[in-house]
């Protein structure tokens, strides 16, 4: 910015929303006056005079920094090419804390449609004609959850939008909230003409302070326009909105404990029925529903349902967001139709492994979900044939593992994230997980008996018929499933006392080739707790005993004559 003051180039600078690529932040937009668009990545400060004297001086792109413009094919444009962008439209088009650039983009259409030209049954007509199922996990069909909720009898009724986003690795909601919150909200709205509620809550985690904010400015913004408030749009329809921020436990994703945070009680699911759609917040019927569930509503109601169903498999329509993480070329942040294969998603979209190294497996569902290997990677994207894995389709988190990685520590970790978030209401999810925990942490340690898949496996079936929430029925499946695919693996822990992926610290034994071995010292200087021994020009030896596995010596080796078996 102090460069381009110093200019006085006439330039309107704006924050956007998320455009995904991830991989190549910082990034920068340029939308020129002939209506073309050039995004440049990784742009640092030092690139910037370079920038403003070719690009915003002379008109001439550097073309070495862009990653994607309107103009020219570019090696990245693979990232977009088998994208279909619905929940994240507006993201990173426009600026999300102006209203007038939402509505610039059709904002607010779809919401005076439904209002002024569509009866309450047609609206949940439509979203169910389209097909929309939750996107915050389980899949409910959207449209039958609207009918349960408008069909309860009750003078007041509730909205509420699930941004409570906790599993590993996801950051899809976050990012649908700071990039086009308006749009959550016009859906939110919508559901709420639809159902005959007045009054939305957004549950948002206070972790994500930003969405926050710009959920606070939406609101506002909305007030002062006629879109909250009494005779929306001058209807009868009348519509409040709340936040309430979560303290990031993530058992307040769950319906029922989400309820609970929000009546200020402690968040700990309840058994249902009753369901929210018949006695919710304060005993009121409740619909809710995950923040990308309704990010594409708008969007239904506008373009028709049929548009919407024409995209995807026979019982998964319209797209879904998938934020990749892990071993991944291009990671961040993707929507794709429905169908499209994991292959395509991680060789096409995603460019591949990084490093050049191996696809081993995907983790998706987060810790309800599991491992999907490579072998299965031509599995389609819907919510039955990812089911058929063993994983689940979830909320959009996609965790992408190479050769190095080891699926029991895998497991370990995401176990260990359950065993902690656990409420402790139920003995099998307090206890049970953590008998699991302390099994996997044996095992990666080198510390494995026979038997013990066995007792995962018997514990793992206990958890989930005993547990009262989605969190301890699916807690075991990351176990589950790296048992059922990478089985040799527990094995090869457990009986060899080898971590096959090296990734195992407490497996590795680090050992000089003699052979190799010129005795240059190199290794001895590095090594932290001196257990590399040895005279100058003679082979050197690692004590065992006093190794602390911590890599040095074989990074600073030149000879290659370290081997880590
Ligand atoms: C332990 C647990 C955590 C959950 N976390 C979330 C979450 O972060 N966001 C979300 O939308 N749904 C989450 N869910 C699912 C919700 O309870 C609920 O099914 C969902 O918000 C319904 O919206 P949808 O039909 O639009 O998917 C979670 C469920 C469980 C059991
Ligand atoms: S299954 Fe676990 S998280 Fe769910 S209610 Fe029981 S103890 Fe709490
Ligand atoms: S792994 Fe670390 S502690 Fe072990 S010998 Fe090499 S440098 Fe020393
Ligand atoms: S750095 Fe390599 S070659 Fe040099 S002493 Fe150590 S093991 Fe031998
Ligand atoms: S580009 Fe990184 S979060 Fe969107």
């Amino acid at each position: 910015m102090e460069n381009l003051k110093k200019t006085k180039l006439n330039v309107r600078v704006s924050d956007t929303g998320c455009v995904g690529m991830c991989y190549s932040e910082v990034l920068l937009d340029v939308h020129d006056k002939h209506g073309q668009v050039y995004t440049y990545g990784n742009m640092t400060p030092d690139r910037m005079p370079r920038f403003i004297d070719e690009h915003l001086g002379k008109g001439q792109p550097v073309a070495d920094w862009l990653v994607r413009a309107s103009d020219r094919a570019l090696p990245d444009d693979s990232f977009y090419a088998k994208q279909k962008r619905i929940v994240l439209r507006n993201c990173g088009q426009m600026d999300p804390e102006k209203i007038e650039d939402y509505m610039a983009h059709g904002g607010y259409q779809a919401l005076e449609k439904a209002l002024k030209k569509m009866a309450q049954d047609e609206v949940i007509k439509e979203v169910l004609d389209s097909g929309l199922r939750g996107r915050g996990g389980a899949g409910f069909p959207t449209g039958r959850k609207w009918q349960f909720a408008r069909g309860s009898k009750g003078d007041k009724k509730y909205i509420v939008c699930n941004g409570d986003e906790g599993d590993p690795g996801a950051f899809m909601d976050r990012s649908v909230l700071e990039g086009d919150p308006h749009n959550v909200m016009e859906g939110m709205l919508i559901a709420g003409y639809a159902i005959g509620a007045d009054e939305g809550y957004f549950y948002v985690r206070a972790e994500y302070p930003l969405a926050v904010e710009r959920i606070k400015m939406a609101i506002e913004q909305a007030k002062k326009k006629g879109f909250l408030g009494k005779n929306i749009m001058g209807t009868k329809f009348n519509f409040e909105m709340k936040i309430k921020e979560g303290a990031g436990a993530f058992v307040c994703g769950e319906e029922t404990a989400l309820m609970a945070s929000i009546e200020g009680q402690r968040g700990m699911p309840r058994l249902r029925p009753p369901f929210p759609a018949v006695s919710g917040l304060w005993g009121k019927p409740t619909n809710i529903n995950n923040v990308e569930t309704f990010a594409n509503v708008p969007w239904i109601i506008l373009n028709g349902a049929a548009a919407f169903a024409s995209l995807g498999t026979e019982k998964s329509k319209g797209s879904k967001v998938f934020a990749l993480a892990g071993k991944i070329a291009r990671g961040g942040l993707v929507e794709v139709p429905m169908g499209i294969t994991i292959n395509e998603i991680i060789h096409e979209v995603g460019g591949g492994i990084k490093d050049g190294r191996t696809f081993k497996a995907v983790q998706m569902g987060g810790p309800s979900g599991g491992c999907i290997p490579a072998a299965l990677g031509n599995t389609i994207v819907d919510y039955d044939s990812v089911g058929q894995t063993g994983a689940i389709m979830g909320s959009g988190g996609m965790v992408v593992m190479d050769d190095t990685t080891c699926m029991v520590d895998i497991a370990r970790f995401f176990l260990d994230f359950t065993q902690k978030e656990s409420c402790g209401k139920c003995t099998f999810c307090r206890v049970g997980t953590k008998r699991m925990l302390e099994i996997l942490q044996r095992i990666t340690k080198g510390q494995g008996r026979e038997g013990d898949i066995e007792l995962l496996l018997e514990l793992a079936e206990k958890i989930k018929i005993s547990s009262l929430c989605g969190l301890g029925q699916t807690a075991p499946n990351p176990v589950l499933t790296t048992i059922k695919y990478f089985r040799q693996e527990y094995e090869a822990h457990i009986k060899d006392k080898q971590c096959p992926a090296h990734s195992c610290k407490e497996l590795l034994k680090y050992e000089i080739v003699p052979e190799k071995c010129v005795g240059c010292t190199a290794c001895a200087r590095v090594c932290p707790v001196t257990s590399i021994s040895g005279q100058v020009k003679k082979p050197h030896v690692i004590d065992q005993e006093t190794c602390i596995k911590c890599g040095n010596c074989v990074t600073k080796c030149k000879f290659d004559a370290i081997k880590v078996r």
